[in-house]
C-alpha cells in the first residue's frame, strides 16, 4: 500500500485524528498553564499581569516555539480536514442497512456529535484568534507592557476583550464544547495509536474525564476572572 493510499484509508484517517489530537491535547496544557499565570493577579494586586506578559513573551521570540506554532497550525488544519472526511464517512455508513440495526446503542451523544463540536471549537478559533495571537504575532497592534516598552500587554487584551459578557459566554459555551469533544477525543486518540490492554484503557479513560473536565474549566475562569475583576489593572 502506498503511503498516500494509507492515508486516505480509515485506518489511516483515524491515525492522523489521533495522533494530531494528541499534539493538540499537548498544546493544550502548555496553553492553559501560560494562560494561568493572569490568576498571579488574584494573589498579588500589584503584579498586573506581568507574570502572564513575561511568559507570553519568552513563548513570541524562542525561535523553537515559534517553529512549534508553525506544526500546531499545520497540526489544526491537518485533524480539521480528517475529521470533516471521517465524519463524512460515518454519516453515509450510518445510511447503510444492517442486517440487525444498532440504532444509537453503544455510542454516547458526544461520540456520534463529534463533528458539530468540533465546528464549534473551530468557529470559536477563528474568533480567538483574531482577538489575541494576530495583534500579537502579525500586526503588533497591542499596547506595551508598563514594565518593559519592548514587550506586549496581552493582559490588557484580555482585561478589554472580556468587559463584553457576549464575549464572556461565547468563551464558556467554547469550553463547555472542549470537555464533550475532548471526552471521547482523548480516549479515542489512545486507543487508535494501539492501547487496547484493559488495564491501562480504564487509566486513560479516568485521566480523560479528568482531563476534559479539568482543562476547559481553568480556561473558562479566565473570562469570569477579567469581567468580575478578580484580575484587574490596577
Ligand atoms: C478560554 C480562555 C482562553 C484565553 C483567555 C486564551 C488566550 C489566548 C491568548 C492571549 C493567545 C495569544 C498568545 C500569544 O500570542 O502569545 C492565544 C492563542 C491561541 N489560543 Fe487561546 N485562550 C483561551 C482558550 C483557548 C482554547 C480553548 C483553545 C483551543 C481549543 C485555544 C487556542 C489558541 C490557539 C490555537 C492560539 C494561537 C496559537 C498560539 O498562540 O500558540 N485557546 N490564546
Amino acid at each position: 500500500m502506498k503511503w498516500s493510499e494509507f492515508f486516505t484509508s480509515s485506518i489511516g484517517k483515524k491515525l492522523v485524528m489521533g495522533l494530531t489530537g494528541i499534539f493538540l491535547i499537548l498544546f493544550l496544557v502548555v496553553h492553559v498553564g501560560i494562560n494561568a499565570c493572569i490568576f498571579a493577579d488574584v494573589f498579588d494586586p500589584t503584579d498586573n499581569g506581568e507574570i502572564f506578559n513575561r511568559a507570553a513573551h519568552f513563548m513570541a521570540v524562542t525561535i523553537v516555539i515559534r517553529i512549534a506554532e508553525v506544526g500546531l497550525f499545520a497540526g489544526i488544519i491537518l485533524h480539521i480536514v480528517q475529521g470533516y472526511l471521517l465524519s463524512a464517512q460515518n454519516q453515509s455508513r450510518r445510511g447503510q442497512n444492517y442486517a440487525v440495526p444498532m440504532g444509537n446503542k453503544g455510542s454516547k451523544w458526544y461520540s456520534r456529535s463529534m463533528g458539530l463540536l468540533g465546528t464549534l471549537i473551530l468557529m470559536f478559533l477563528v474568533l480567538h484568534v483574531s482577538q489575541f495571537w494576530w495583534d500579537s504575532r502579525i500586526s503588533h497592534n497591542l499596547p506595551a507592557a508598563t514594565y518593559d516598552a519592548d514587550q506586549h500587554d496581552l493582559f490588557a487584551r484580555m482585561i478589554e476583550v472580556f468587559q463584553n459578557p457576549v464575549m464572556v459566554i461565547i468563551y464558556v459555551l467554547a469550553c463547555i464544547s472542549l470537555t464533550w469533544h475532548l471526552m471521547h477525543g482523548f480516549q479515542s486518540a489512545f486507543r487508535t495509536i494501539g492501547l487496547h490492554n484493559n488495564r491501562y484503557l480504564k487509566m486513560v479513560n479516568c485521566i480523560g474525564v479528568g482531563f476534559s473536565i479539568l482543562i476547559p474549566l481553568i480556561f473558562a475562569l479566565m473570562p469570569i476572572a477579567c469581567y468580575l475583576g478578580w484580575v484587574a489593572i490596577d
